[in-house]
């Protein structure tokens, strides 16, 4: 078995970069992935990487805003080990202010759409038997280094990464001693179509394939904030702790520069 004691995983943005990397590490015979995305073929690609590799694999296309489409997965899914919320998408400022719409998307993405799966996966893990590892079952959402960190270059990405992680932190506090498990995934920057067009440096950039290999071993190690790579993390602690007026002093650059989106780890 690869990473990790889970039969039975749900994916959410297994289509591309970070979420298809990690149904690769997973995939193993005697495990079952449940990849989604919106993206037919390039869905299509990651599930038949995964089956090469030996796992029983079932494919899903829907959008993670749509509630009811997110609730239906998770109960067709049956019984799961470990969910992980990872759709999102990231834009920046330029800048400036960010325009209201994209700010609203961001949220409605990266938050209100991990909440869609991960609350209904949660009701139903309390109620499942636990697993080989003592846990009925496991919920990780994919948060970020910059949950930190509040970016000008990104307000809406660094917010919705930031409410993501406390409520995972802090639900877990609780839901472990029913038996569930959650986990805030933070990882730094990670070459993939999100970081693609990126034109500042973006220190400790890690493959797809080494931030999900250090995802799911802080996981396995029943960590709930898993935070790499270390440098970056502790950057972002620090810049955190700063008072808010020296982010307005920023250099232009760490706005976020001219009117291409800018994409935040
Ligand atoms: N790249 C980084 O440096 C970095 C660092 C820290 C955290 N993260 C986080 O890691 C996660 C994955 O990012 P990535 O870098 O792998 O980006 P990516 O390659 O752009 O992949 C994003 C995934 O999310 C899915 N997705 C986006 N919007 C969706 C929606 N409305 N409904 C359903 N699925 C949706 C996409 O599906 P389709 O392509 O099929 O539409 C795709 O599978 C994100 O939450 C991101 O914020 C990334």
């Amino acid at each position: 078995m690869a990473t990790g004691p889970w039969r039975s995983v749900a994916i959410t943005g297994a289509s591309s970069g970070f979420g298809a990397a990690l149904a690769r590490e997973l995939a193993a015979p005697g495990r079952v992935l449940h990849l989604s995305g919106r993206d037919a073929t390039r869905l299509a690609g990651a599930a038949e990487a995964c089956r090469a590799a030996g796992a029983e694999v079932r494919e899903a296309c829907f959008d993670v805003r749509d509630a009811a489409a997110c609730e239906a997965w998770v109960a067709a899914a049956g019984p799961l080990a470990l969910l992980i919320a990872n759709a999102g998408v990231s834009a920046g400022s330029g800048g400036a202010v960010e325009p209201a719409d994209q700010a609203r998307d961001i949220f409605a993405v990266n938050l209100t759409g991990a909440l869609n799966t991960a609350l209904p996966a949660l009701a139903a893990m309390r109620l499942q038997p636990p697993g080989p590892d003592g846990v009925r079952g496991r919920i990780a959402v994919v948060a970020s280094v910059a949950a930190f960190v509040a970016a000008p270059g990104a307000p809406a990405y660094c917010a919705s990464k930031a409410a993501l992680q406390r409520w995972a932190e802090a639900t877990d506090a609780t839901a472990r001693r029913g038996g569930v498990r959650l986990h805030a995934l933070c990882p730094g920057y990670i070459s993939t179509p999100m970081t693609a067009g990126n034109d500042f440096p973006m220190p400790g950039l890690m493959t797809p394939e080494d931030a999900a290999r250090r995802a799911l071993a802080g996981l396995a190690r029943g960590k709930p904030r898993v935070a790499f790579p270390l440098p970056l993390y502790l950057a972002a602690r620090l810049a955190g702790a700063l008072p808010p007026r020296w982010l307005s002093v920023l250099p232009s650059k760490a706005q976020g520069s001219g009117p291409r989106p800018r994409r935040e780890a």
